[in-house]
């Protein structure tokens, strides 16, 4: 028993690396399968032998021989598979697993609660030209030159909202670098939120970038004092970007701190989430960063697959590309990611084999899988579960939270 939960701690903290490197590697994909499997399945057999063994101590405390007659004989319908049985196999499966799994070369990463993608920073590559963003780039700009002079506050927020991966980031820093934005604003400051909201971060990072210095403040009223007088009578523009925080009462301190600047003024916060957007929202009107066009996918798809070749030199594999850009349901960030994978391979099987890889959901040839699978590989590990659970009720069934909430502390 012992040694089973220490291999089921293990292997579950590769299940964790792994699950962030399948998307990439068919390899790896199916090993989890299997893996998860392995993994379920011990985790029921030690359920089911301490939720035994709780109840014969139950039944009655002097009898101890009773576990031990239990694990000898069998929960099993199968008769003759004994429980000693059950845990060799498993056993065996799992160390099988282990040694691929060095093979694969896993990592465990325990206690990793953190999304995998890299904090955000306000640079983009020299010279990168963005695929059909050109009509939002416009008009978000238009917005933040305005003077403001009518409106009562003065700063206004520009708030962008998409899912994962639609953009949003990259439309910042777009505005943020643009030349005629940069002259307009006296001061300016990029930081990158992200799930864990940490006030005292985001104070210190934007009084480091408009000040240019690095700031050992540790106290609040210090940092607040701080970054009010940086501030203080300045047309600022500062980027907030990816915040989850749906606090009021957070959003409220904060953006007492910006009532300081001079009138025009501006904070562009991107989001994932509506809810965050409209707590953040005051003047202008939120801007929802929509999905890029088939053909704009396949042109980013096309230029990460190519790299440096001429696609025209593979017409069989632009033919294969169109299709799979089609899947990517207008994410830059999927057709990235799967234009990376393709260039490894320029060849029609391989490409041909990823068109009708699993993906996508085979049944569904219209699904939003891929992209939605990448939010979803994007997401914390510790959340993935959670997120999980909510396929096992049945299709447009209406849950309560309450319920999920108890299945997930079930879970642990
Ligand atoms: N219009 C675009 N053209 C080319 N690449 C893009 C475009 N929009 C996003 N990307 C790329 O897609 C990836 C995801 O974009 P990002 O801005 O980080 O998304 P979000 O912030 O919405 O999650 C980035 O690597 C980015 O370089
Ligand atoms: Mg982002």
């Amino acid at each position: 028993m012992d040694k089973l939960k220490v291999t089921l701690t293990t292997l579950h903290a590769v299940l964790n690396d792994a699950e962030e490197r399948q998307i990439v590697e068919p390899d790896i994909g199916s090993w989890i399968n299997e893996l998860k499997d392995a993994v379920f399945d011990a985790k029921d057999l030690v359920d089911e032998i301490d939720t035994e063994a709780l109840r014969c101590k139950a039944r009655d405390q002097t009898k101890k021989t009773q576990v031990c007659n239990f694990l000898s004989t069998s929960l099993n319908p199968f008769k003759y598979k004994g429980m000693n049985g059950r845990i060799e196999e498993l056993f065996q499966r799992l160390e099988h697993l282990a040694d691929q799994r060095n093979r694969l070369g896993l990592k465990q990463d325990i206690g990793r609660n953190v999304s995998q993608r890299t904090p955000t920073t306000s640079v983009v590559e020299k010279g990168f030209c963005p695929y059909g963003r050109d009509r939002d780039k416009e008009k978000l700009k238009d917005l933040l030159l305005l003077s403001d002079n009518e409106s009562s506050s003065n700063f206004s927020v520009v708030p962008i909202v998409g899912m994962g991966g639609v953009g949003k980031t990259t439309l910042a820093q777009l505005l943020y670098n643009d030349e005629q934005v940069k002259k307009h604003f006296d001061t300016n400051a990029w930081v990158c939120v992200s799930e864990q909201y940490d006030d005292l971060r985001v104070i210190k990072t934007l009084i480091e970038q408009t000040t240019g210095k690095s700031c050992d403040i540790s106290d609040r009223n210090s940092l607040e004092v701080r970054l009010r007088e940086q501030l203080r009578g300045k047309r600022f523009l500062l980027v907030l970007d990816d915040l989850w925080n749906e606090s009021y009462d957070d959003w409220d301190h904060l953006q007492n701190l910006f009532t300081y600047g001079a009138k025009g003024s501006k904070v562009i916060v991107t989001t994932r989430n509506k809810h965050v957007a409209s707590i953040v929202h005051n003047t202008i009107p939120i801007h929802i960063l929509e999905e890029l066009s088939d053909e704009n996918c396949w042109l980013l798809l096309a230029k990460h697959a190519f790299r440096n070749e001429n696609p025209s030199a593979h017409p069989d594999l632009v033919e294969i590309g169109k299709q799979i850009a089609r899947k990517c349901n207008g994410l830059p960030l999927a057709a990235k990611t799967l234009g990376g994978l393709l260039s490894c391979n320029l060849d029609c099987k391989e490409w041909s084999h990823i068109l009708d890889s699993n993906l996508w959901d085979p049944l569904h040839p219209t699904s939003i899988l891929p992209s939605l699978r990448l939010s979803y590989h994007y997401l914390p590990s510790y959340l993935k579960q959670c997120f999980a659970f909510c396929s096992i009720f049945p299709k447009n069934y209406e849950f309560e939270k309450e319920n999920v909430i108890r299945l997930w502390a079930a879970e642990g």
